[in-house]
């Protein structure tokens, strides 16, 4: 039963958000794995869900494909059509954190993208949402990290989602696609994707270098997005995506000041973000 219709308790439901830019390398993948990070801390239980077939989501979480044993994954969930599909894709992350307990995974593979051949099918687009029916419901929350697009793996992610958080760079090109991806989430989902209530909640600032051409871009980002930004900017620091690429939490000093950037966008989130 899709999510607009469901007749059982929806506080029993994870709360979905999708994070969205029609635009790649802006920091999407770095804010879902670092929010669901500070979301732990805090007590939450988070499930990631890896909607680009380029897998960073899964790696930054430090889960590896293995062929021999052929784990499944959000792929063959969504594959499948079926309600709870997902729940067998759902795996334990790889970081050595005290909190990495209540933080859970649907990882992706490139074989996400032979989803994108379902595009046409009639009611595809819901496929996500049934594979979560039922799988999700001991999260508070379940992140839904999407590829830089507005197509079949996003729409699929946002007919599930009940809010949508932007991340954009200070950067002409990103805001630009940001504004492009708010338009499609609040003028075309509602109707194509049928799901009325999905809303922006959040923009998140990433990998701010504060040079002056940045800080013209990001007054510019205050002026179209007005209260949907989120304080404080994430700074650009190489440590960073380091323990991005490292598979690490934020738990080394070398990453303090990020550390404590996440954690305060998590309050921010939790302000926004509506509780189930
Ligand atoms: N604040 C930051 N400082 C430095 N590097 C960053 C920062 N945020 C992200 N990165 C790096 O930039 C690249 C793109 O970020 P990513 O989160 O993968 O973007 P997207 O998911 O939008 O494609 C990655 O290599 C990531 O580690
Ligand atoms: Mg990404």
């Amino acid at each position: 039963m899709p999510k607009q219709s469901a007749q059982r308790e929806e506080s029993q439901m994870a709360r979905r958000v999708a994070l969205v830019n029609n635009k790649g390398g802006v920091g999407k993948t770095t804010t879902t794995v670092r929010l669901a990070e500070a979301l732990a801390k805090e007590g939450k239980r988070v499930l990631v869900v890896d909607m680009d077939p380029q897998g960073n989501a899964s790696s930054f979480l430090g889960w590896t494909w293995d062929p021999a044993q052929q784990q499944p994954t959000i792929s063959e969930a969504i594959r499948a059509a079926t309600e709870g599909a997902a729940r067998g894709a759902i795996q334990p992350i790889g970081w050595d954190a005290p909190y990495a307990e209540r933080i859970a995974l649907a990882p992706a593979t490139l074989d996400l993208e032979t989803r994108m051949s379902e595009a046409g099918v009639s009611g595809a687009w819901r496929r996500l949402d049934m594979a979560l029916e039922g799988v999700d419901d001991s999260f508070d929350f379940t992140l839904i990290d999407c590829q830089p697009s507005v197509f079949h793996l996003t729409q699929l992610a946002l007919a599930a989602a009940h809010d949508a958080v932007i991340v954009t760079e200070a950067d002409i090109y990103a805001i630009e696609a940001a504004k492009r991806m708010h338009a499609f989430v609040t003028q075309r989902a509602p109707k194509d994707l049928a799901n009325p209530t999905l809303a922006v909640r959040g923009v998140v600032v990433s990998a701010l270098k504060g040079t002056s051409l940045q800080t013209e871009q990001r007054d510019s980002i205050r002026r179209i997005f007005a209260d949907l930004v989120w304080d404080p900017a994430v700074k650009l620091r190489t440590t960073l995506a380091e323990a991005n690429t490292d598979a690490q939490p934020l738990t080394d000093s070398r990453v303090a000041d990020s550390r404590a950037t996440y954690e305060l966008l998590a309050q921010a989130f939790l302000k926004a973000v509506p509780a189930q």
